[in-house]
């Protein structure tokens, strides 16, 4: 037997462990082990009914994703997965934690299966581009109906225990040492005379609906929402076969789907996403031990955009927090701004009312540094000013207790200049929170020269407890998402300029997968948003680095955007649909070839990868996944492509960087090639494989 599968008989029972941490996931060892196991208590004539449970923090969450890709190793889990559901002695897996994808499929193998009442029960393969591949898509709608079955796998979200015994997908709930539940379950199966019952020869709940108006309907629902996926239209002609073939056949349709959606580059695409958010959370150079301080009150200093979202960061998670804001009427304002976002939320429906009443009583405010004298963390959002900063730092400095970290918002400005306000650098970190604050969960880390390791770490343990996904990045305009936005901004500008108009511009990139193009992207956050920050670059560049001019000149006409009704496109009043902008277009060039899609798309997307390029070799971001998160998690780029720095690996760094080259020439110096991408292109290597040491050691490495 492998070490990942213990076996034991006890009293007629033959106890099956799986014990892989930290997911149980069903790698080759849990796999051959299962198989081993069930042909021993099927062979055995003492062992009259087989009990599974697993070790550690959950049932089996699913395949080993690490081995997509790679030989399959046999046995696979398809046919492991047979072997227990045709094991002629009754079988009962208990279920805990995450039961997910090939894990749900081993348990609806089991002839029975009980769950602890907060057991979290799914199919995600759809969120990694694959659909169930051993049974799932074709023995959920035999035990739970068409309709359950096509929610859950086409959305990939779980359901929790309750949900599932009502649909018939468990027995029963059960609390207690998992092992000793398991037991009793089985017990009374052998005493009520009770054998196996096998999921795939049920048919009750296939009769249930109109299975093929359910089919049509989800066939619509995801052609609208999500167009440029490849995996959710299979799970759903999985679903479909499980209505239409017996078993057996049904299974080996499912295999022939799993396998195309194996083969699909978004596939690995969505995989490389799901491992390099995990990976972000990994800091280079700072040991997984460090200690990190004790977070229980907080503070955020300015009540506006940002401040208003940060605060309920920490009242949604049930942390108290206090406001700062300038006098009494701009406070009230700004409480008055929390209280009716959460009201929208209860309006919405998703959030009670005493889920209301309980973060609001959480939320305090003050017009008084000395009322923040007790608390652990602030974050400061005022103004984007460094001298309103300096105010804010210095009075932090001489009220904030020893040992509480002093964080800011900023998006632009130096963190290190930011920290030297203070007498405590080492305390002070960059937290930069993307708006809305309480929506997304993209939260870079910004790690002065100073920062200690401490901070750092409990900067990243809080990030977790808000519910961010937290990248560290360094110091530098913009940071690494914005510092890529400006030349993904500047060049689509660019292309205006030359010919292209807002709409080709934009639909290029949505139908790349893009949540928005970058014109109405800027159109929503502001002209004079984007305007303020190119002015403040625009002394520091060399004559040779010229910006386009049209945020200037739709500015002074007073075009701002949405919130003026007109920017790069015109809205009506009210509404947030974009129509062409008459007044824009009599500054476009008349009569110039407008650019192919394919340009649009090399041209700003290839300005991104540059500029990621040289933010990697900088070392402001550890390593090229971790730019792919925050472009994935902050800026609407297509998890299917698997970021920025990933795609440019898919394309080929060789051909990104000829088509950089020849901007380059025509275009002028922007398009500067990153040595990063010319040194990798020469070695015919990837982004990905340029893992990194430390953050530091990287300005050595190329
Ligand atoms: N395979 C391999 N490693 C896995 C894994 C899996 N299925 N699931 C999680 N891990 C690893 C993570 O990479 C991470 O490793 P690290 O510590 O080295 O970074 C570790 O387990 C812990 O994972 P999380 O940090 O995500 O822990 P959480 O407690 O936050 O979440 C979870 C646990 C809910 C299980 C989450 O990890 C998850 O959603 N995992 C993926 C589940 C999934 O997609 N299952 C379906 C797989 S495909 C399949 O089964 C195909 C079949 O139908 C044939
Ligand atoms: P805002 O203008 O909406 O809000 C700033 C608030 O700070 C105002 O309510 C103001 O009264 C208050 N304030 C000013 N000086 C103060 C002081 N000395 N003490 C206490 N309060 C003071 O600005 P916004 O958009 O919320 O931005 C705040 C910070 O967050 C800036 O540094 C900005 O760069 C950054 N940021 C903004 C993002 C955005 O999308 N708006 C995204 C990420 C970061």
């Amino acid at each position: 037997m492998s070490m990942a599968v213990r076996y034991v008989v006890q009293d007629e029972l033959a106890l099956i462990t799986v014990d892989n941490p930290p997911v149980n996931a069903l790698g080759h060892a849990v796999r051959s082990g299962l198989l081993q196991a069930i042909s021993d208590a099927e062979g055995d004539p003492a062992v009259r009914a087989i009990v599974l449970t697993c070790a550690g923090r959950t049932f089996m969450a699913g395949a080993d994703i690490k081995e997509f890709g790679l030989p399959p190793q046999e046995p696979s889990l398809p046919v492991v997965v047979q072997r227990i559901e045709d094991c002629s002695k009754p079988s009962v897996a208990v279920l805990h934690g995450t039961a997910l994808g090939g894990g749900l499929e081993v348990a609806l193998s089991c002839h029975y299966r009980i769950a602890r009442q907060d057991a979290q029960i799914g199919l995600p393969e759809v969120k990694i581009g694959l659909l169930p591949g051993a049974g799932g898509t074709q023995r959920v709608p035999r035990l739970a109906g068409v309709a359950k079955a096509l929610e859950m796998i086409v959305s990939g979200a779980p359901i929790g225990a309750p949900d599932a015994l009502a649909h018939g997908l468990i027995d029963e709930l059960c609390e207690g040492d998992l092992q000793q539940a398991g037991i009793n379950f089985a017990r009374r199966l052998l005493k009520d005379g009770r054998g196996v019952r096998r999921s795939g020869e049920q048919t009750a709940a296939l009769a249930q609906g109109d299975n093929a108006a359910l089919i049509q309907a989800k066939r619509a629902e995801v052609h609208t929402r999500s167009p440029g996926l490849f995996s959710p239209p299979r799970c759903i002609d999985a679903v479909e076969a499980a209505t239409q073939l017996p078993l057996a056949q049904g299974l080996v349709r499912e295999r022939e789907l799993f396998q195309q959606c194996l083969e699909s580059p978004q596939r690995a695409a969505l995989i490389h996403a799901f491992f390099a958010e995990r990976q972000a959370a990994k800091v280079n150079g700072l040991a997984a031990d460090t200690p990190t301080r004790n977070i229980e009150q907080a503070a955020v200093i300015g009540g506006g955009t940002m401040g208003v979202g940060i605060a309920l960061c920490f009242a949604n998670v049930g942390i108290p927090v206090k406001l700062l804001e300038v006098d009494g009427q701009a406070l009230d304002r700004a409480l008055q701004r929390a209280r009716d976002t959460y009201a929208s939320s209860v309006k919405r429906g998703s959030l009670s009312q005493a889920g209301m009443d309980q973060r609001l009583a959480l939320l305090s405010g003050t017009t008084q540094y000395s009322d923040l004298a007790q608390v652990d963390v602030v974050i400061e959002a005022v103004f984007e000013e460094l001298g309103v900063k300096r105010q804010v730092f210095e009075q932090l400095d001489k009220v904030c207790k020893p040992g509480a970290i002093l964080a800011s918002n900023t998006s632009t400005l130096d963190l290190n200049a930011i920290a030297a306000f203070t007498g405590r650098p080492e305390d002070v970190v960059g937290l930069h929170f993307f708006s809305p604050a309480n929506v997304m969960r993209l939260l870079e880390v910004v790690r002065g020269q100073q920062t200690s390791d401490t901070v750092l770490a409990s900067a990243m343990a809080l990030g977790k407890r808000l519910k961010k996904i937290s990248v560290v990045v360094g110091v530098c305009d913009g940071f690494v998402g914005n510092r890529m936005l400006f030349q993904y901004g500047r060049e689509s500008e660019c292309l205006l300029e030359e010919g292209a108009r807002p709409e080709q511009v934009d639909g290029a990139l949505q139908g790349f997968g893009m949540a928005m193009g970058p014109l109405a992207v800027r159109d929503l956050s502001g002209l004079d948003i984007g305007l303020a920050i190119r002015n403040r670059k625009r002394p520091t560049l060399a004559p040779e680095y010229a910006l386009p001019n049209l945020l200037d000149q739709l500015c002074a006409a007073g075009m701002l955007g949405q919130k003026t009704g007109a920017g790069f496109y015109r809205y009506e009043a009210g509404s947030r649909t974009p129509l062409p902008n008459p007044a824009l277009l009599e500054l476009l060039p008349q009569g110039a070839t407008a650019p192919s899609t394919e340009q649009i798309l090399e041209r700003t997307l290839y300005a991104l990868i540059n500029e990621g390029a040289k933010i990697l070799q900088e070392g402001i971001a550890q390593r090229a996944s971790d730019i792919d998160v925050i472009y994935l998690n902050g800026y609407g780029f297509p998890a299917f492509r698997g970021g920025p720095m990933f795609y440019a690996d898919q394309v080929g760094l060789a051909t990104v960087l000829a088509k950089v080259r020849e901007f380059h020439q025509r275009l002028g110096a922007w398009w500067q090639p990153a040595p990063l991408l010319e040194q990798l292109a020469a070695q015919g290597r990837t982004f990905s494989e340029w893992e990194t040491g430390d953050m530091n050691n990287n300005k050595d490495k190329p």
